[in-house]
């Protein structure tokens, strides 16, 4: 089984990433650690628990809390996407009984990676602020992970919250910044560019039957897929997180091209902005894999299947 951490901001579709990499049974999750980012670190590391305990797996996966802030901003949250509680909506009778793991999320990653070199994937689904600090405190810690996937930036095409920055490297651009120069062997960014094309839509969740994990992906979705609708036309919703899941799962799910990519940090209009160095003008070596095609109905039948009672 592949060691993986998930860094999530749970918001609906790290949820469904954190379902998705559960039910592969492929994954050996050795924890996941929440961050600030669609909703509060408090409330995302409720709706982590939420969802381990629908899994029945919160005894068995540890979660710990991490930056309740970017590295230098205020935070930005998303309530009009995912809800004022991040899941849609879902699973709001359930209390959380589950305990979470003490000690700060960037130093569970530290210790994590140093327990098992060279076996580790980091799945960061979120802003990249507990990584961010990780790697500021350990630079070594590149040497030792197996490999990033970042869901995160678009290169070519619009940003979703300015024009052109994508969500998670719009809220702390610095920390993205530091990840991307920080020298991993080997990060994928799996970006809008592909996630845009990995929809969910209403047959697909019918084709999960009836369970409560398939109730819970309808209910939590109603709204996300509202909205892709009002502004689309189409009755579906994009599966950001989940896509960078499926890439830790199975890297034949995409095409990928090594590139130069940095982060903008100090424009009115562009910060968060990931720009790729396509023709490599600024002569400098290649630190991304980006995702640039990717097999969307493959991706799909993965993620049915893993869910599918
Ligand atoms: C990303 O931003 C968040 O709203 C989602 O959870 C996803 O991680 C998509 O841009
Ligand atoms: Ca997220």
């Amino acid at each position: 089984k592949k060691k993986v951490i998930l860094d999530v901001d749970t918001g609906v579709d790290d949820a469904l990433g954190i379902l998705l990499a559960v039910r592969s049974g492929e994954m050996d999750v050795l924890g996941i650690t929440t961050v600030n980012g669609n909703v509060s670190l408090d409330q995302a590391t409720k709706n982590t628990c939420k969802i381990l305990q629908l899994l029945g797996m919160e005894e068995k996966i540890a979660v710990v809390k991490g930056a309740d802030k970017p590295l230098m901003r205020a935070s930005h949250f998303e309530h009009h996407v995912h809800g004022n509680d991040g899941l849609g909506g879902a699973l709001s009778d359930m209390s959380v009984h589950m305990q979470t793991t003490a000690g700060h999320a960037s130093d569970f990653i530290v210790e994590q990676v140093r327990k098992h070199v060279g076996e580790v994937t980091l799945v960061m689904t979120a802003p990249l602020t507990n990584l961010a600090l990780a790697v500021m405190k350990h630079p070594d810690l590149i040497h030792q992970v197996k490999e990033v996937i970042v869901m995160g930036g678009v290169v070519q095409g619009f940003g979703n919250v300015t024009p052109t920055a994508e969500y998670n490297m719009y809220v702390d651009p610095e920390a993205a910044k530091i990840v991307f120069q920080a020298g991993f062997p080997s990060l994928t960014l799996v970006g809008l560019d592909v996630t845009r094309k990995a929809l969910l839509t209403e047959e697909h969740i019918r084709e999960l039957g009836d369970s409560p994990i398939a109730r819970y992906v309808q209910e939590s979705t109603a709204n996300y897929m509202k909205r892709y609708y009002e502004r689309n036309g189409v009755r579906a919703c994009a599966l950001h997180d989940p896509l960078a899941v499926g890439v830790a799962l199975n890297k034949q799910l995409v095409t990928t091209r090594h590139y130069y990519v940095d982060v903008e940090t100090r424009s009115e209009l562009c910060d968060g902005q990931t720009v790729c160095d396509f023709q490599n003008r600024l002569s400098k070596e290649a630190n991304v894999h980006v995702c640039t095609e990717v097999s969307a109905d493959e991706f799909l039948q993965l993620f049915i299947h893993a869910l599918r009672a």
